[in-house]
């Protein structure tokens, strides 16, 4: 078994040399794990207490100009059923959301050229005018600095964007030549100066990634500070060149959570929906394992299926009002409780000198 001075020392200093780190994320030891583990919780707990933030996520478009290897809506993928919700079907999203609980809205798309940016900057009006207590989360990729500025001022407060790996070469090798690694980058800069609370991520298991490109991809996130981490484990999808490829690893992925959790306390992480699809417990997992945030799905369940980026995703059949109430046992069954509000992170919260955005 691994010292779990390792674990003290990550705790206490919020770093740990490379070597370090890798042992730590290599180690399935089950008691070094748990120690891991329940130390993450503490240190969430100590923050946001035993309140898990729920997100309300809308898949408005499976359009993408992009390509992306491992990605099942990739622009070439012909075999994709292609929709996009219109603004009034967003809207009653957000709307049914909003009866349910939500106070915040992910808006998730690929990156579709018809939702230019005076469709989302109406949408994302939209929504704050009919509930201005909510938050809005884009998540839908790379544009320009001008067009991040207009959503901003539109009053999105969120953006979604992950980096995918913070390492060149492997970033290459994920994306065809027409994407690049520093427009990525460059893109995380400009959300992170015009005032986003900002997320960027990875996936545990992709292609091509070693025990080197994670610990690339920790100091990234430990120079850039992001308000929120998406990591979930890389799964197949059987319309991609690595249909045949294994899936990341639940432990892994586990361990990468409470790292984060460590050197980023006030960090918002959620459990994913990929975590989740691995393991029939993996977002449950995940919270115990430092995790404060859960997404449950809000699009129309008609539309669900099409919105497939690796196989078997689950929560695909189910309306909204079900996925929150199985959603909710699932979490208090952990020790935990649903908490609606917007769930800001603690630096943009209310009061502060960031005017609660
Ligand atoms: N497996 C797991 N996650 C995926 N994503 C895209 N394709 C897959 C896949 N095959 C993730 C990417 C993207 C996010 C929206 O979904 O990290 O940023
Ligand atoms: Fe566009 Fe992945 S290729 S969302």
């Amino acid at each position: 078994m691994k010292n779990t001075d390792l674990i003290d020392r990550l705790l206490k200093n919020r770093n740990l040399t490379d070597e370090e780190l890798t042992g730590v994320l290599l180690c399935d030891d089950l008691k070094f794990n748990e120690y891991l583990f329940e130390q993450a919780r503490k240190v969430r707990e100590e923050i946001y207490g035993r309140d898990v933030f729920i997100r309300g996520l809308i898949e408005f478009t499976n359009y993408c100009r992009n390509n992306c290897y491992y990605c099942g809506i990739r622009r070439e993928n012909s075999n994709v059923l292609r929709y996009r919700l219109s603004e009034e079907e967003i809207i009653a999203c957000s709307d049914m959301g909003y009866e349910l609980g939500f106070r915040t809205f992910v808006l998730q798309g690929g990156e579709d050229p018809y939702f230019t940016d005076e469709r989302i900057v109406s949408i994302v009006k939209k929504i704050k005018e009919h509930h201005p207590d909510t938050a809005v989360t884009l998540s839908i990729g790379e544009r320009e600095r001008e067009s991040y500025q207009k959503f901003y001022d539109a009053g999105a407060d969120r953006y979604l964007l992950r980096h995918e790996t913070a390492d060149k070469s492997h970033y290459e090798m994920l994306h065809p030549s027409d994407m690049s690694y520093e427009h990525r980058m460059k893109c995380l800069k400009d959300l992170q100066e015009i005032g986003f609370q900002t997320g960027c991520g990875m996936m545990t298991g992709s292609p091509g990634q070693t025990i080197d490109n994670l610990i690339c991809d920790l100091r990234f996130i430990q120079r850039f500070k992001p308000e929120m981490v998406g990591m979930g484990p890389f799964i197949p999808h059987h319309d991609t060149k690595y249909a045949d490829h294994e899936p990341g690893n639940v432990g892994m992925t586990l361990r990468l959570l409470s790292v984060v959790r460590l050197m980023l306390p006030e960090v918002l992480l959620p459990a994913t929906t990929a975590l989740g699809t691995v393991d029939p417990h993996g977002r449950e997992k995940g919270l115990m394992a430092g995790a404060n945030v859960v997404m449950p799905n809000l699009s129309p369940v008609s539309v669900r299926k099409k919105y497939q980026l690796y196989d078997n995703k689950i929560c695909t059949g189910d309306e909204a009002a079900e996925c929150i109430r199985c959603m909710s046992e699932r979490i208090e069954r952990t020790g935990y409780r649903i908490k609606t509000d917007r769930g800001d992170h603690v630096r943009y919260r209310e009061g502060c000198e960031n005017d609660g955005k």
